[in-house]
């Protein structure tokens, strides 16, 4: 049984620098893509009534509604369901939110990456700190109130104060929630191959985040995964489920999903899904071992942590005995084991993907 869904939907009116996200600046091509979209869900969703349903891409908001119409109705919901659809603020307008709201869509979010105008404008965004505020009030007032932003810190010629100001304006604003990425630089994005002058250090991409941390906390958006932020009861309900480990389709070109016990990946060609969008290119079957090493790892993104009393059950295993090396390494300074569950501290979220590679 899959109660989560994820869509990818891999256009954009123009590449931003630092991505390297599979979206595509064709847009002459979404009729064709949502068609074979629709095929696949057609051929692959079981009409479980689904608790979330992401939409993400790439840029959403760059579809005709009458397709995004289309793509809910094929979904069945359970009572107190999520469902998001990524925006970018240059595209944001009454009637479109209006639009999303008619069809079931509760929850919005929108990358904003910085409210500083120069800064926006070297990592090649389409709009600017007005329009980013201009959009977000737009999906409040359209009865949309469950808005999530991205911003993004480590961007080139981006100073703490530059980024405390981001974080203070945030906190003003009508959002429930907080997404903030530390720029990672993949090949492929335009920065691989351009490198930025007066790219922001190890140590002040540090002193941001926990700049953000403690200013973040102090407003009410409180910390329950590595880089996610959220007011009371705001948190989304659809990444914690992966954080949790647990089951979702994957639907659109290099979408992924897990069911049955497999990790599928479609193509990342969108031509190839185009002319067969059925057919997964890659599917593996975790053995117990992938999926322990799947829970500790995607577990201790979130600030709660994994319970160690569960995992053991579910694995048969003595954790303690098995990791007891690391355990000792790392804590208390990294990581800390209370009430049965063990967790990274702030500092160890900052060296989190040294400690998971012990782990793994
Ligand atoms: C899947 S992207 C799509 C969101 C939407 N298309 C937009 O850009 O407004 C989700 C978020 O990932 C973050 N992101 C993308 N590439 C990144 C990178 N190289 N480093 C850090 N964050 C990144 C951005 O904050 C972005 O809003
Ligand atoms: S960050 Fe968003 S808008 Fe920019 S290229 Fe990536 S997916 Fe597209």
């Amino acid at each position: 049984m899959v109660s989560n869904s994820y869509i990818h939907i891999p256009f954009c009116k123009a590449k931003c620098n630092y991505c390297s996200f599979t979206s595509f600046p064709c847009v002459e091509k979404i009729p064709a893509y949502m068609f074979s979209l629709y095929k696949e869900i057609s051929q692959n969703y079981k009409n479980e009534k689904l608790d979330t349903l992401y939409i993400g891409g790439g840029t959403p908001s760059i579809v005709p509604v009458n397709f995004i119409e289309k793509l809910i109705k094929k979904f069945g919901f359970t009572e107190n369901y999520e469902c998001t659809i990524e925006v970018n603020p240059d595209d944001v307008y009454s009637e479109l939110i209006s639009s999303y709201l008619n069809f079931g869509i509760n929850r919005v979010s929108m990358g904003v990456q910085s409210f500083n105008d120069s800064i926006l404008n070297s990592i090649n965004r389409r709009h600017n700190s007005k329009s980013a505020l201009k959009a977000i009030e737009i999906v409040n007032k359209s009865g949309i109130n469950n808005l999530s932003i991205d911003l993004i810190y480590g961007l080139p010629d981006q100073s703490l104060d530059d980024f405390i100001k981001d974080i203070n304006i945030s906190v003003n604003l009508p959002i429930t929630h907080i997404s903030l990425y530390g720029l990672k630089i993949d090949e492929n994005c335009y920065f691989a191959l351009h490198p930025p002058e007066n790219l922001p250090d190890d140590d002040l991409q540090a002193d941001m985040y926990l700049a953000a941390c403690s200013i973040l906390e102090s407003h009410g958006f409180y910390q329950y995964e590595i880089s996610n932020f959220a007011k009371t009861n705001c948190h989304s309900k659809h990444n914690l489920n992966y954080w949790n480990n647990n089951t979702y389709y994957g639907f659109g070109v290099a979408a992924h999903g897990y069911c049955d016990g497999y990790r599928y990946y479609n193509t990342n060609s969108i031509d190839k899904y185009i002319q067969d969008p059925t057919v997964s290119e890659f599917a593996h079957f975790l053995s117990s071992q992938e999926k322990l090493q799947e829970e500790i790892f995607l577990g201790l993104r979130k600030t709660q942590g994994i319970n160690i009393n569960n995992i053991n059950n579910k694995y048969n295993i003595d954790f303690y005995k098995l990791y007891c090396n690391i355990i000792q390494k790392y804590t208390p300074e990294f990581l800390v084991l209370s009430d049965d569950y063990l967790k990274f501290t702030r500092k160890g979220f900052m060296l989190s993907n040294v400690i998971l590679a012990d782990f793994i």
